[in-house]
């Protein structure tokens, strides 16, 4: 068996994970969220650590798994978080999350020093409040004791690792997320560090989320349960490791993700191009690849909202059910998704959602079906910006509430213009985390190799024809509704 471990935000979920690529048991222990101040997220990276134990250690024994047929585990991990250790590599203050947004100064800084144009040619990506350096930014202004004395800054799943086998790395598909590594060039830059006065010797040392990292130490072997012998494998950020337990593992592979938010991820074979910061670009898991991602920041929240406020009374399935017997463009009705803001493509943190062309026919239903329909356009946008840049996307593999109805995967595919795959499993990040270890541990001889074998498709969505007309006009209206709708918030 491998492990893959995922270290979420909320919790940590472990997989036990056979040559097969069927997950034997699963275990998920929950994590604190400390918010002391409004936009503050963060996270105790100790409890990090002995919450990974706990569930290791109770999926172990509670299903009664021989350990010495764990060979090897790796991880998928939360981006972005800043944990500082100290000359003994003890943490300095609780770590901050990806979800905390105290950075804006910071990011404005980031844009008035280095400017816009170089951060984008270096770091592929525009500077936002949860990514890295703004928050490093922050400590070394507000705390500048802890700043003093950090010797070497980790993000959260590196943490675990750290503990794991005494090892200090970070792996470049989580450090794409730090705005302080040249993505292209694999490497830290040397010239962001010194204009921002980040001692370069914090960087820890990088390598590919493939690579061993070494074995358990006495101590973690106590702890997990776990043979001292298990190897580690290096791991990737969560994006990624998705991305991998998926199969986005070539360059004609995307996915579009409804989870709280919504997600389109494409493999890139090269580092080299310019999205201009319309989407993230960040290393990819597999060796020398890239991935771009766009996010709709409410997906799946947009329904849960809509559901909590005006459908208490019925399930998810009966209100989906109810949206499948109006038609197409819901009568009319069109909904943008923005009700905690954007991030693709507007990065506005302050404009809101709408409703609009509200007839007196309307009934819920046609409500839930213009919610379904916007939170897709959402995801439309993204593609299209991906179709701009000249990628050809024939095919998209669909991910979590979006892939659980037929309405909702048709949509896609009419949305979207492209035949839209269900899988048979889906297991998200844990499982790409696992595939790293199975190929770690020389099942397999790449990741390709392993997603040939663990990851199955379903169902093929075709568009229908006159369904992709009407929403091909509907969305260029809902393309106009953001300058509009700007004016009002
Ligand atoms: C990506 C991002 C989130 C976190 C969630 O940029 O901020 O997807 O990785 O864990």
């Amino acid at each position: 068996y491998v492990l893959g471990v995922d270290l979420g935000t909320s919790g940590v979920k472990v997989l036990l994970v056979n040559k097969k690529g069927k997950v034997e048991y699963e275990k998920t222990k929950s994590l604190t969220l400390i918010q002391e101040k409004t936009g503050y997220a963060e996270q105790d990276p100790d409890e990090w650590v002995s919450q990974t134990y706990e569930a290791i250690k109770e999926l172990v024994t509670d299903n009664a798994v021989d350990p010495a047929k764990i060979t090897g585990l790796s991880f998928a991990g939360q981006m972005h978080g800043l944990v500082l250790l100290n000359n003994k590599n003890q943490v300095i203050r609780n770590a901050i999350l990806w979800n905390d947004t105290r950075t804006s100064e910071e990011c404005q800084e980031i844009y008035s020093i280095l400017g816009e144009d170089r951060l984008l040619e270096i770091t592929k990506n525009i500077a936002l409040e949860g990514f890295t350096l703004p928050k490093l930014l922050w400590v070394k202004k507000h705390e500048p004791i802890n700043f003093a004395k950090t010797t070497t800054f980790l993000l959260p799943k590196d943490y675990v690792r750290y503990q794991l086998t005494g090892k200090l790395h970070m792996d470049y598909s989580d450090a794409a997320g730090t705005l302080l590594l040249d993505v292209e060039k694999n490497r830290w830059s040397k010239e962001i560090c010194e204009l921002f006065e980040i001692p370069t010797k914090i960087c820890p040392e990088l390598i590919n989320s493939i690579q061993e990292v070494g074995t358990l130490t006495e101590e973690a072997s106590t702890n997990s349960r776990l043979n001292m012998a298990t190897k580690v494998f290096a791991g990737g950020a969560d994006n990624a490791c998705a991305a991998i337990g998926s199969g986005v593992l070539s360059k004609e592979k995307t996915l579009a993700s409804i989870g709280t938010s919504g997600v389109v991820l494409s493999y890139e074979e090269s580092g080299d191009k310019k999205f201009e910061g319309k989407v993230h670009y960040f290393n990819h898991g597999a060796p020398d690849a890239f991935y771009t991602m766009g996010v709709t920041l409410a997906a799946g929240h947009s329904l849960s909202w809509f559901k909590e406020t005006f459908a208490h009374d019925i399930c998810f399935d009966e209100l989906i059910q109810e949206a499948s017997t109006v038609n197409p463009g819901a009568n009319g009705l069109l909904f943008t998704p923005y009700i905690n803001g954007e991030r693709t493509p507007h990065v506005d943190a302050n404009i809101r959602g709408s409703f609009i062309g509200i007839d007196a026919s309307h009934k819920r239903q046609h409500f839930t079906r213009a919610v379904l329909e916007g939170i897709t356009f959402s995801l439309q946008e993204s593609v299209t910006i991906l179709r701009e840049s000249g990628k050809k996307i024939e095919s998209i593999i669909s991910l979590g509430g979006g892939a659980k109805s037929d309405l909702w995967l048709q949509m896609q595919a009419d949305i979207f213009q492209a035949n839209v795959i269900r899988l048979t499993s889906e297991q998200g990040p844990g499982m790409g985390a696992a595939m790293i270890a199975s190929v770690g541990v020389g099942w397999f001889n790449s990741l390709a190799d392993c997603g040939d074998v663990f990851i199955q498709e379903e169902k093929v969505y075709k568009p229908i024809e006159e369904n992709v007309k009407v929403y091909h006009d509907l969305f260029l209206l809902y393309k106009e509704v953001y300058s509009s709708t700007t004016k009002i918030n």
